[in-house]
């Protein structure tokens, strides 16, 4: 098979580089163009970006030149992870142009016409895209991802949408990975619990409503359920750990929801898409897990672990859900994204 070019919108900054880690060797993609800003372009990528993550970047991709942010001789698929005060203008005139965008920036993910998935969990969200070119013009086409808690949350309640949720409170235990390079200084983080991470919680809120939400034609009708979100930044270097309480309108029974973990696969496992987990919910009978440093990597990062299913006093049934936030919070889920459109001929 001969492979998609793919390119990197932000390839310097921090989620760039997980993109970079994560496509390497990828079955169907072959990373070929690497686009920032004009500090960096012209540059050798092992000049322009400071590598953060563990080993060293391949060296195929360290020669390559930067190039700068704009429509030209990029390929037709670029994965985003721009600086959100310049993604909306840069994404919207690559899908202008004629590209498909899949990002990984929080800029167009609650537009009405774009969809914002989660390919186990909506991938009839992907409709909305004809309605998005005709309503703007485009030959591309946006796509995005959910923030990085967000996915945990939803990979968490998908399974249990059909028993009808109501209310969900949701508290985030946030890895330091999720603020970026330098992020959190380390005099704030270390020891400590930090209870506010700027527009988090009503992200999450949003977000959940929508991936949760019905394709309604040219819009999703968000999920009429109430979300609260809690978020906190704490010590822990990757993975998000989210304590959940739901309602229900049914009564469903602990073996009911068990079953629906347990049991749960989408359109990505039938698929065998190359970055879909074989199993994306997996359920953890011990008492203590899952916990992020023993779990959050496990099944390379790309499926949510759950735990300590058990009665709400308040709500109904309250359980423990676990991701890992660079990866299938973000370049993991771009990429999953992107394999979900080639399967259903978007790429063509
Ligand atoms: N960090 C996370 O874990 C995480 C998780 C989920 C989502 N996100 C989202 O992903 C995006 C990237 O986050 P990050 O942490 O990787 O940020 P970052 O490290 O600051 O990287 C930002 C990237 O944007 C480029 N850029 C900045 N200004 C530009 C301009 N004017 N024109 C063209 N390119 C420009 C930078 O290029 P230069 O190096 O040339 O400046 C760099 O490649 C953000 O929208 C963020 O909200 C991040």
């Amino acid at each position: 098979m001969n492979k998609i070019e793919v390119g990197i919108l932000g390839a310097t900054g921090m989620v760039g580089q997980h993109f970079i880690r994560f496509l390497d060797g990828h079955p169907w993609f072959r990373l070929t163009w690497l686009g920032a800003s004009e500090r960096s372009a012209g540059k050798r990528y092992s000049e322009a970006a400071k590598w953060h993550l563990g080993g060293l970047a391949p060296d195929e991709i360290a020669g390559l030149t930067v190039e700068e942010a704009k429509p030209g001789n990029a390929p037709q698929l670029l994965f985003s992870a721009m600086d959100a005060s310049v993604a909306t203008e840069i994404e919207q005139a690559f899908a202008r142009a004629g590209h498909v965008v899949v990002s990984n920036s929080r800029n167009h993910r609650m537009d009405r016409d774009v969809p914002l998935l989660v390919p186990e969990i909506n991938p009839d969200h992907l409709k909305l895209i004809p309605g998005q070119q005709r309503a703007r013009g485009w030959k591309g086409q946006i796509v995005t991802n959910p923030n990085c808690s967000t996915v945990v949350l939803t990979m968490g309640l998908g399974p249990l949408k059909q028993f009808g949720i109501t209310r969900v409170i949701a508290t985030t235990l946030q890895a330091i990975s999720g603020a970026g390079y330098p992020g959190v200084p380390s005099m704030d983080i270390v020891g400590n619990v930090i209870p506010f991470i700027g527009s988090e919680e009503e992200k999450m809120q949003q977000e959940t409503q929508k991936i949760l939400g019905n394709f309604a034609g040219d819009h999703v009708e968000p999920l009429a359920a109430k979300v609260s979100a809690h978020c906190n930044r704490v010590p822990v270097v990757d993975g998000h750990t989210v304590t959940v309480s739901v309602e229900f309108s049914s009564q469903p029974t602990e073996a009911d929801l068990r079953n629906a973990f347990e049991t749960f696969s989408s359109v990505p496992q039938q698929r065998d898409l190359p970055s879909a987990p074989k199993r994306p919910v997996q359920y953890m009978p011990e008492a203590d897990r899952p916990q992020p440093r023993k779990d959050a990597e496990r099944e390379r990062g790309m499926a949510a672990f759950i735990g300590r299913l058990r009665p709400c006093p308040v709500f109904d049934w309250k359980f423990v859900a676990l991701g890992h936030n660079t990866i299938r919070g973000a370049a993991g889920a771009a990429v999953l994204n992107a394999e979900l459109m080639h399967s259903e001929g978007l790429l063509d």
